[in-house]
């Protein structure tokens, strides 16, 4: 690839309204000067079960849980007991594939055929480290890793028969990047040799997300501020050489910490990560998840120097989400509930963002503009995007209008490839542009004439 960019090469939608062959110019430029596209990332749970494939319910059945006070516990009595599958799950929406097992293949196709149609670079996969359980649930992600990366592998040989390029040459559409999620016992060392075992594991393939710029692979850290800034620095090593450094080294990447705040943000940065993300879809969950504070922490970000892996400004990372209600399992949590408001919410979170991209800072001149979406299917946080459908005793996606239909499944899917075209640009969209007529042809967003 190219050597890093100097110049920023922002394709924000303020060009949109230029007459076409000046669109083209813009697109010309773009790739001249070297700068990728604006990414999206979108973030995805590989957690759930079925007794089909897995012997037994695995999150639909989640149970409600406790508060940490009694007296508060104490009020809701469904505390302590499962959601139970298929009629009652833990979730505000129901799924349109109804409650689905992450090793079902054919599921795992048509997420991945979605994930493409709206235009996401890349899954951000929810992983538990070789050792780690996702929650008290007992289920351990990586134990449906194997059947997540034999899916990915079989659904881009069929893209790459598709499109009648040689899977060997084929650049995938869609990539992954290892969303590195805490787990009990999980320390500085732990980490890091689960990172060491992704890199070595996948290295070869060209489905894991690599940076457009530098070519490392992207990590993003959930939890990161668990973990002490004078430990990450004797991985990330910000200033000086040490025996655990990973920069420059066969295992080096772009590691993304979580922010919840300004301190946070500070530390992750002396920490030596190269940036970090809001993560939550509850406007207002935490300082940094707050959309009115985000032009803030785009500043803060950019002014503390450099990533070593990105060798652009440390980076703010903005995740959007259509909504969030988790009071299914956590019925005491309804102050962090967002209502979708016929899809105003996630309007509003995405035109936050937007801004970001629009009207950078001076000091983020170079930055490779990142959107994340919270969530793909994180069901039980009522964050998804994935289609759901019209049930008794749970909420309803918004219409699309057409007469006799209440709700669309694909309410969200469309609006997210609305967004993204936006957030992408004319050079995104271009890109684009051949996937989505089969997209739109084949497993589209479009709901089957029949009714569901
Ligand atoms: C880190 O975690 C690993 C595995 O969980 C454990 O074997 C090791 O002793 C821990 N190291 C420290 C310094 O706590
Ligand atoms: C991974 O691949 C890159 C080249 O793309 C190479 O520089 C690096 O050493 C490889 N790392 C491992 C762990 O194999």
């Amino acid at each position: 690839m190219s050597a890093p960019a100097e110049e920023p090469c922002w394709s924000g939608s303020s060009s949109l309204w230029l007459p076409f062959f000046l669109l083209q110019l813009v697109a010309f430029a773009s790739s001249v000067c070297g700068a990728a596209d604006a990414q999206v990332h979108v973030f995805y749970y590989m957690w759930y079960g079925s007794p089909e494939h897995d012997g037994g319910w695995k999150h639909w059945n989640h149970r409600v849980l406790p508060h940490w006070q009694q007296e508060v516990t104490d009020l809701y009595r469904h505390v302590g007991t499962n959601h139970t599958p298929p009629a009652d799950i833990h979730a505000p929406f129901y799924p349109l594939l109804g409650p689905y097992s992450s090793r079902d293949a054919n599921l795992l196709s048509q997420h991945m055929d979605w994930l493409v149609g709206i235009g996401a670079d890349a899954l951000v996969l929810s992983w538990h480290g070789i050792h780690g359980g996702a929650d008290g649930e007992g289920v351990r992600t990586h134990r449906n890793l194997n059947h997540f990366v034999r899916a990915l592998e079989r659904k881009i040989e069929e893209w790459a028969a598709r499109k009648r390029v040689p899977v060997g040459d084929f650049d995938p559409p869609l990539k992954v990047i290892f969303h590195m999620e805490p787990y009990r016992g999980r320390n500085i060392t732990s980490v890091q040799y689960d990172m060491q075992f992704i890199v070595r594991t996948f290295n070869d393939t060209r489905w894991l997300y690599r940076d457009p710029i530098t070519r490392l692979p992207w990590f993003y850290l959930y939890d990161s501020y668990h973990i002490k800034p004078a430990l990450w620095q004797q991985v990330l090593c910000p200033e000086a050489d040490g025996p655990g450094c990973v920069r420059g080294s066969d295992i080096d990447g772009v590691f993304m910490g979580l922010c919840l705040d300004g301190s946070s943000l500070i530390d992750a940065a002396r920490a030596g990560f190269d940036g970090c993300y809001s993560y939550f879809a509850s406007d207002g969950f935490t300082p940094a998840s707050t959309t009115s504070r985000w032009p803030w922490f785009q500043q803060e970000a950019c002014s503390q120097g450099r990533g070593m892996g990105t060798k652009r400004p440390f980076q703010f990372i903005p995740c959007v989400g259509p909504g969030y209600d988790d009071t299914k399992i956590r019925p005491w949590n309804k102050a962090t509930t967002r209502q979708r408001k016929n899809g105003a919410y996630f309007a509003q979170m995405w035109d936050a963002a937007q801004l970001l991209q629009e009207e950078p800072p001076l000091d983020c001149k170079g930055q490779l503009p990142v959107a994340g979406l919270t969530s793909f299917n994180e069901w039980g946080e009522g964050s998804q995007i994935e289609p759901a459908v019209e049930r008794e005793g749970y909420h309803t996606y918004p219409s699309d209008e057409r007469p006799g239909r209440k709700g669309d499944p694909y309410f969200f899917l469309k609006a997210s490839r609305e967004y993204i075209d936006r957030w992408k640009g004319p050079g995104g969209e271009a890109a684009r542009r051949e996937w989505r007529e089969e997209w739109d042809d084949g497993k589209g967003v479009r709901p089957p004439d029949q009714e569901l």
